[in-house]
Formats: structure tokens, C-alpha cells, sequence
């Protein structure tokens, strides 16, 4: 075991790469060994987030530099370990990940095709696996709207295939809304007609299942209700990517509804995944999404329990830096890494706070 980790987090100014840093940084003083962090960010502004040794400005993970960059930064301060934190630099990073490995870089990557799948592709996977997904319709021409109504019923969700946060997507009741919908984005250049897919909508809960994974085996995972999204009232669907208010659950049936969404993803899951379910009028679980990516709480959860339980084993994003150094980890839950019926409560300049549900108890963490 070395005495000192030094490692290179990639988008570190993004609100997943703040929690992960901010994560570390927790463990690093709960069982004392020292945590030396390079980081890069492509947004200026953002780069002053995160509490970093030494701070790197990237291109874009399309700029033909961005992974040119990342190697020189590799060879300056030779970190064990590489954690890219948004999707669109994990993805580069996967495909490329020999380059790291040949200058003995660790990581616990998943590979590149597992990295923000399209939808469509999720969905045909899934669903021929017998995994439970909503129906759903491609879009090669305007009149397809038309024949998804007659196909699905009514109302509709409209999406695109890729992107995150729910971008462009709208509950739609009529074909008419649907057409214009996709009019106006089609005009004003964010996507194309055969971009976008119509899925039957799902009214019930909003629920995500987080999970760590090696080499196939199921290492430790989460499940949680999301609440509340932030400036919910300013936008069309009510969601903004990222929740303010969710809580911890603790059911078998999305314990294991997650686990086979990844494994139908990836064959051999590898690292970090995150599964979307949505429920039905029923209650019938559904996946919306499942990708080889962190959801951006899913180090500010391991953060905050980890706190205020002290049992540092609950730091998910120390369980996976140490996994991926091939170290051992002690006996972890395979499920329910958390305490049921706990609130992560969050808001633009109003720190976090996790709130016991059960006893009423509060501890601002942040
Ligand atoms: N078929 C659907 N009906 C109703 N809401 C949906 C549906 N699919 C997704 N959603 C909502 O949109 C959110 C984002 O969808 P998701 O599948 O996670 O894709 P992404 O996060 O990539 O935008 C989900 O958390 C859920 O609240
Ligand atoms: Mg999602």
C-alpha cells in the first residue's frame, strides 16, 4: 500500500468532479494518507472549485489537443490514477486508455461503448434481454410522429438519443406538440428529426441506482428517489439534470431491476455505473437510462455519509480509487451501501445538508 496516492482528475471544476475531489479530500483525512490531486478544467471560472494541488486548463474533449495535453500532464507529475469525470472526456479517455496504462496509470474505467450510450441502442439492448424499458419509436420522418401516437397512445415523452440532463425533452400530449417541438429545435439547429425518439411517459417516481463494479463483479451500489429539482419552476419539464432533494431507498426490486440494466449494458462492468428507472401509474419500473457514468451526487452521497457516519467504507469514491489501485477493500454491502430514508438536500449557495428522515435529524456537510 503506498503511503502517498497522487492522482489526475479530469473536469474537475464540473459539479461531479467538485463532489469527487471534495470526496477524497474527506478520506484523505479520515484514515490519514495523503491525497495529492492534479486537476484539469476547460472552463476558466470553474477550475477555482475544487481544492486542488495543481490546476490544469484542457481543450475540449473534441479538440484533437485535449488528449495530447492530458499525456503531457501524465508524464509532468505521473499520477497512479486517472479519473475523468464528465462522460464526454471519460469517453475520449476509455478509447485511448492503452496510452495511460503504458505509462502506469491506473484506472477503473468502463469501456468506451458503455460511456453515454445512445438511447435508442439502450433500449434495443434492454429490451431484447427481457429488461422492462418504455416503448418506444425512432423518428426517420415527421409523419412517424403521427403513427407513435396511434402506436403508444398518449401523452408521449419526447427525447432526443443523446445528451444528458433530460435536455430537449418534453412530455408531449398531442402529435401536433410533438411536431412543433421538434420544428422549432430542428430550425434552431440543436438537433436533427432522426435525433429525437418518442417513449410512452412514465408519471411515477423518479428513482436512480448507483453502482461499483470490477471486473464483472458487483462491488457495492445505491438506490435513491429523486425529490426536487433546482429552479424546477423555470423550466418546461421541472427537471434540471441533477436533483435538489432525493432520498435514500432501499428495495429489492430496483436493487435488482439496476444491477441487470448494467450487466445488459457491459457484459464485464468495469468501474462506475448509473441506471435511471421511472415507474408507471402502476408503479412498474422502467429504465430510462443506464450508463457507464458517475451521476453527479453519487460522490457527495459517499461524501456526506461517510461524515456524519464516520465509517469511511460509505466514500464511494474512495472504495473505487482503491479498487482501482488493486487494492483490497473490507467487507462492503453489495446493495444499500446507505441507510435508508436519508435526505440529500442541496441548493445554489446553500450548502448540503443530509436529514435523517426517520429521527428528524440534520447535519449541514457542506
Ligand atoms: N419515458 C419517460 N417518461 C417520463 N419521464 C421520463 C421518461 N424518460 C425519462 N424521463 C425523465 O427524464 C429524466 C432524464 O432521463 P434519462 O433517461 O435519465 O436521460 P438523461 O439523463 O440522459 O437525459 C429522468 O430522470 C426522468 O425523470
Ligand atoms: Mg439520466
Amino acid at each position: 500500500m503506498k503511503e502517498q496516492i497522487s492522482l489526475l482528475v479530469t473536469g474537475a471544476g464540473g459539479m461531479g468532479g467538485v463532489n469527487f475531489v471534495r470526496a477524497l479530500r474527506e478520506a484523505s483525512v479520515a484514515v490519514g494518507r495523503k491525497i495529492f490531486i492534479v486537476g484539469t478544467e476547460y472552463n476558466t471560472f470553474h477550475a477555482h472549485f475544487p481544492e486542488l494541488d495543481v490546476s490544469v486548463r484542457t481543450p475540449a474533449h473534441s479538440d484533437p489537443d485535449f488528449l495530447k495535453t492530458l499525456l503531457k500532464v501524465v508524464r509532468e507529475y505521473r499520477p497512479d490514477f486517472i479519473h475523468p469525470s464528465p462522460s464526454s472526456e471519460a469517453k475520449v479517455i476509455s478509447g485511448a486508455l492503452d496510452e495511460f496504462t503504458n505509462l502506469h496509470v491506473h484506472s477503473l474505467l468502463p469501456s468506451e461503448d458503455s460511456i453515454a450510450p445512445d438511447k435508442d441502442v439502450i433500449f434495443e439492448r434492454l429490451s431484447s434481454a427481457g429488461v422492462s424499458v418504455p416503448d418506444t419509436r425512432r423518428l426517420a420522418d415527421i409523419e412517424d410522429v403521427k403513427r407513435a401516437f396511434l402506436e403508444l397512445g398518449s401523452p408521449l415523452w419526447l427525447r432526443p438519443k443523446r445528451g444528458a440532463g433530460a435536455r430537449l425533452s418534453l412530455r408531449v400530449d398531442t402529435a401536433e406538440q410533438a411536431e412543433l417541438w421538434i420544428r422549432l429545435n430542428v430550425l434552431q439547429g440543436r438537433a436533427k428529426l432522426d435525433e429525437f425518439i418518442l417513449q410512452s411517459y412514465l408519471p411515477g417516481r423518479d428513482l436512480a441506482f448507483d453502482s461499483l463494479w470490477l471486473h464483472g463483479r458487483l462491488v457495492t451500489s445505491s438506490a435513491r428517489e429523486r425529490l426536487e429539482y433546482p429552479f424546477k419552476h423555470i423550466s418546461l419539464t421541472g427537471l434540471t439534470g441533477t436533483p435538489s432533494v432525493a432520498r435514500t431507498i432501499s428495495e429489492e426490486a430496483v436493487n435488482s431491476v439496476g444491477t441487470e440494466a448494467v450487466i445488459r449494458l457491459d457484459a464485464e462492468p468495469n468501474g462506475f455505473y448509473s441506471v435511471d428507472i421511472k415507474e408507471d401509474g402502476a408503479g412498474k419500473l422502467f429504465v430510462t437510462e443506464v450508463d457507464g457514468k458517475w451521476h453527479t451526487t453519487a460522490p457527495l452521497w459517499g461524501y456526506a455519509c461517510s461524515k456524519v457516519s464516520r465509517d469511511v467504507l460509505q466514500n464511494i469514491a474512495y472504495d473505487y480509487l482503491l479498487l482501482g489501485l488493486g487494492e483490497e477493500l473490507s467487507q462492503i454491502p453489495q446493495y444499500d451501501l446507505y441507510q435508508e430514508g436519508l435526505y440529500l438536500i442541496r441548493q445554489m449557495d446553500s450548502g448540503v445538508v443530509l436529514l435523517d428522515g426517520k429521527t428528524g435529524r440534520s447535519w449541514r456537510v457542506v
